[in-house]
């Protein structure tokens, strides 16, 4: 590239949204535009690819919305761009509208969209975000710190009224298949017990562990549990009750409130460091990377390596989690 005001860089954000995004798409937007590149929002993400729904951004379409959740591009889960006809639409619609290169911001779907375009030719750069932290090469993705806080607040405040009533709370949070987000919140809220897809349970098991806090004497229990743990919350509170092991029980499934919200600072600042890398990347003339964090630097990971692993959670919190609670 001999200058990069000749550059058009295409960007947009896939998948489930995640508190940060904003932020991204901003640093994205400026960086680009402070190099004198040209910058194409895709809105709708791969879905919006494949229908060509291309708009020019300028730094005032990213003003306002580093504080705001979500995705102002918006996101949608595309069915015919998992198709390779849906791909080359996708390609022929970049190449009309001149784009260099793309960023892609999303979790581990997405990234795996953005290797398909890599391998056919399209100069891409991902960014990881998605609450579930599941996405491998980076240690955080953005949007993890900003639910993790929101779900201390939720149980926290459910942590009020358990221990008013004498009652175990079953608090659902969210993860897909990764137990991350329970083991993070059980060690920072305190809970007395965290189920995860990754360590399956028996209710024997955890209504032993529920009607044990109850014998020590606790004034309440707080139990995590991943969506994707392997009993279901509800049937789960129904046979605990059921067993009679001293609490009474009660259910939250924190839900979607888990994706909204202003993002932290630091999903603030992880965006800021991987949108404007992701921006010099590209420009360097790299693809079929992503930005990772590591270790609190950001570095370029293949995506090649991203798609083909799955970012294990960390058992050593989970038996911090266990520790602690007793
Ligand atoms: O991948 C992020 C995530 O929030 C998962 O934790 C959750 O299971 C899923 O998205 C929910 O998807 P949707 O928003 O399509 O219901």
């Amino acid at each position: 590239m001999t200058s990069t005001k000749d550059f058009t860089l295409g960007i947009l954000t896939s998948g489930g949204d995640a508190p940060g995004m904003n932020a991204a798409i901003r640093a994205v937007v400026r960086a680009a535009l402070a190099n004198n590149a040209r910058v194409v929002g895709i809105a709708s993400g791969f879905e919006g690819l494949v229908n060509g729904e291309f708009r020019s951004l300028g730094p005032r379409d990213v003003g306002g919305v580093l504080q705001r959740g979500g995705t102002v591009l918006q996101t949608r889960r595309s069915q015919r761009f998992q198709e390779p006809k849906g791909q080359r639409e996708a390609i022929r619609h970049m190449n009309e509208a001149g784009i260099n290169g793309l960023i892609v911001i999303g979790g581990d779907g997405s990234l795996r969209g953005a290797h398909a375009l890599a391998t056919q030719g399209i100069k891409v750069v991902g960014i990881p975000a998605s609450i579930d932290n599941d996405i491998w090469g980076s240690d955080m993705a953005i949007g993890v710190d900003t639910a993790l806080n929101t779900i201390m607040e939720a149980v926290d405040k459910l942590r009020d009224t358990a221990s008013s009533h004498s009652r175990a709370f079953l608090i659902e949070t969210m993860g897909r298949n990764s137990g991350y987000l329970a083991v993070m919140a059980g060690i920072v809220c305190g809970a007395e017990l965290v189920l995860i897809p990754e360590v399956p349970s028996t209710v024997d098991e955890i209504a032993r562990s529920v009607e044990d806090a109850y014998m020590r004497g606790k004034t309440h229990a707080i139990i995590i549990v991943a969506e994707g743990s392997n009993i279901r919350t509800t049937d789960l509170a129904r046979i605990i009750d059921e067993m009679d092991v001293g609490f009474k029980t009660r259910v939250t499934i924190l839900g979607h409130i888990q994706r909204g919200g202003r993002p932290t600072a630091f999903d603030r600042l992880l965006a800021a460091r991987m949108g404007t890398r992701a921006v010099e990347l590209l420009f360097e003339g790299k693809t079929d990377v992503m930005v990772g964090l590591k270790s609190m630097g950001v570095e370029e990971v293949p995506l090649e390596e991203v798609t083909s692993h799955a970012r294990e959670l960390t058992m050593s919190y989970y038996e911090m989690a266990k520790m602690l609670a007793r």
